[in-house]
């Protein structure tokens, strides 16, 4: 097989995109969906300055990498949940990548709000996952908010975002319908947050990782019965096998006809936002849902 683009040889193939390509045009194809996802949802500026939220798997570690080689002003953040052994490797990896790379990184451990996981897993009778990543959400937004960043940036790849997308229209959840998208911008007390790699796939990036020399973690949270939507990823992924490039003209599609419809809708039904009386984060409840945790952990009184 030959690189589409030099006609050396090739090392990937891309169905989805009907090509194939060898290490260095691999590397200018996936800059390039970067780019063209940053200039089509006018994601990013040169003078951004860009906080990324590091899990220390594939995504977010390709992402940063990426930005960072784009001349982007990046900064990491990693939260430290403090889950036996898989927090400990994660912070690792994170540390690891930033030194090798040269990229400023921050980590915020949660065990110092109070809100260790194994903790607060004790203490909930909803799915801890759930709660954490309301706590990582929370934490993000607040920490980029206090140190002056201008937009929060997150690795979620097209897999993420046509599995959130297809759950989202099994429910008609038309609340998450009308803002599911590579751009949140900034309001009501919540910085812009975008996702950048929307156009990727999981494979896309493990390769890209593996051709630039990103190591990274592969332990899925331990709490966790499974990847997050991993069925609706695997009805996808078979999709896509039969129809190549389904994946990308269905999320694309949505991004570009479907999502106006459920925008308008929402703007008539949209719920009013005010800020959580204890620490002035969003919400349409009394407290917001972080307080409200901490309340129930005796952090807060
Ligand atoms: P996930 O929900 O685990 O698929 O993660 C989605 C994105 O959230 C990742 O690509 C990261 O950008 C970010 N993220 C998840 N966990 C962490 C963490 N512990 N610290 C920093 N960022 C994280
Ligand atoms: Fe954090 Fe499962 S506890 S993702
Ligand atoms: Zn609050």
């Amino acid at each position: 097989m030959k690189c589409r683009r030099c006609q050396k040889q090739a090392v990937v193939a891309l169905p989805s995109h009907n090509t194939a390509f060898c290490a260095d045009c691999y590397l200018l194809f996936f800059k390039r969906q970067v780019e063209k996802a940053i200039k089509d949802h006018k994601l990013l500026t040169q003078n951004d300055k860009v906080v990324v939220a590091i899990s220390g798997g594939k995504d977010s570690l390709a992402l940063t990498w990426q930005l960072a080689n784009l001349g982007y002003d990046v900064t990491g953040l990693h939260i430290d949940l403090a889950i036996p052994d898989s927090s400990e490797k994660a912070r690792e990896i994170t540390t690891n990548f930033c030194k090798k790379f040269n990229i400023k990184l921050k980590i915020l451990e949660i065990k110092n709000e109070g809100l260790a996981i194994p903790e607060v897993k004790k203490r909930i009778r909803r799915p801890v996952c759930s709660v954490c990543g309301q706590i990582k959400r929370y934490y993000f937004n607040k920490f980029a908010l206090d140190h002056g960043f201008t937009v929060l940036a997150t690795g979620h790849n097209l897999n993420d975002e046509v599995a959130r997308l297809l759950s989202n229209t099994l429910r008609w959840d038309t609340a998450y319908l009308s803002d599911q998208g590579p751009l949140l911008p900034a309001e009501n007390g919540f910085m812009r947050k975008v996702k950048p790699l929307y156009r990727l796939t999981e494979f896309e990036t493990a390769n890209l990782c593996y051709l630039v020399g990103i190591e990274y973690g592969f332990t899925p949270c331990p709490y966790s019965s499974g990847a997050s939507f991993t069925y609706y990823k695997q009805l996808l992924d078979e999709l896509e096998f039969n129809q190549p490039g389904r994946k990308l003209q269905f999320y694309e599609g949505f991004l570009k006809r479907g999502q106006k419809a459920f925008k308008l809708l929402e703007q008539k039904q949209g719920q009013e936002l005010n800020p959580c009386p204890e620490c002035g984060y969003p919400t349409s409840g009394e407290l917001c849902g972080v307080c409200r945790i901490k309340k129930m952990m005796g952090v807060m009184k």
